[in-house]
């Protein structure tokens, strides 16, 4: 079973959250923020999504066959705050098939240096105390990403690692996935396999010498072992910490409840982040990367 916890803030995590995530590569932990704090995300994450929809509707999802496009608004959203809708939100003509409000699959990928609510969330002496615990040293803030799986509609994740995606080297990664409303079996919650992190990276996705960017399978043989498969019901307020090389999944969402949840990527700063990884902090912006509590 997932160690369950609760922060404590006058000691933080125990030495048994601590061995539990070198031995599982995840921990739960329960009531971690406030039900405001999670309530004045989620406002906010509805406001910016009005706020950015219609320059991503308008020119990129909303005609098909527009990989390029695709894929420079995805590139662009490292510096910014990028709206992604989900598959088949738009009709032929490219209309919306849904309200704006139901269309949105998430936003990303730098809400928590840009905007000032996400910044404050993301931020804080008892997240670095989290990061402490598990062993993440001098964390980096790197990607952040307000997930809205739609009620009826949100979509399938199939088992992958997050440092598929984002790497280091040595690995580093940690997710944070805060339940910002209650997840459940119905709404599609996560679901992990605990222990199976121990295996590496079965995959990478990154940037090729002709600038594309791709997948590469890294351990053809690498198979999980699926019977060890948890789901992670959680309340709202919830913070589930986890290896960038656990294995994780959610089922399509097809309850009459959405499953908002919000997601920090963090790396260690004094480990190699290679130009491969498609998530690159560049001009205009130039943002760079810095910790939990402000420096
Ligand atoms: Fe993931």
């Amino acid at each position: 079973m997932v160690h369950r916890c609760r922060f404590d803030d006058k000691h933080g995590l125990s030495a048994e959250a601590s061995e539990a995530y070198a031995r599982d590569g995840v921990i739960v932990i329960e009531d971690f923020v406030s039900a405001a704090q999670c309530d004045l995300l989620k406002q906010r994450a509805v406001e910016l999504v009005a706020e950015h929809a219609p320059a991503a509707s308008g020119t990129v999802f909303s005609t098909r066959d527009n990989r390029h496009a695709k894929d420079a608004y995805f590139e662009e959203s490292a510096n910014g705050i990028g709206v992604f809708f989900e598959e088949g939100a738009f009709d032929e003509v490219g209309k919306l098939r849904v309200p704006l409000a139901e269309a949105v699959n998430k936003l990303g990928h730098a809400m928590h240096d840009l905007d000032p609510v996400f910044n404050a969330f993301s931020r804080s002496a008892r997240l670095q105390a989290v990061a402490d615990a598990i062993g993440l040293t001098d964390p980096k803030l790197i990607q952040s990403m307000y997930i809205f799986k739609q009620p009826g509609i949100g979509g399938e994740v199939v088992c992958h690692q997050d440092s598929t995606f984002l790497y280091t080297r040595p690995q580093s990664v940690v997710g944070f996935w805060f339940a910002i409303e209650d997840a459940h079996r119905g709404n599609g919650c996560l679901g992990g396999l605990p222990g199976e992190h121990i295996k590496g990276l079965r995959e990478i996705y990154g940037k090729h010498s002709d600038g594309q960017l791709k997948m590469d399978r890294l351990q053809p043989d690498l198979s999980w072992d699926m019977s060890r498969l948890e789901w992670l019901a959680v309340p709202k307020g919830t913070l589930i910490v986890f290896n960038g090389e656990f294995p994780h999944l959610s089922e399509p969402n097809r309850s009459a409840a959405s499953r908002h949840a919000y997601t920090l990527h963090a790396v260690s700063g004094a480990a190699h982040y290679p130009e491969g990884n498609w998530l690159q902090r560049s001009k205009p912006t130039d943002l760079p990367f810095t910790g939990f509590v402000n420096e």
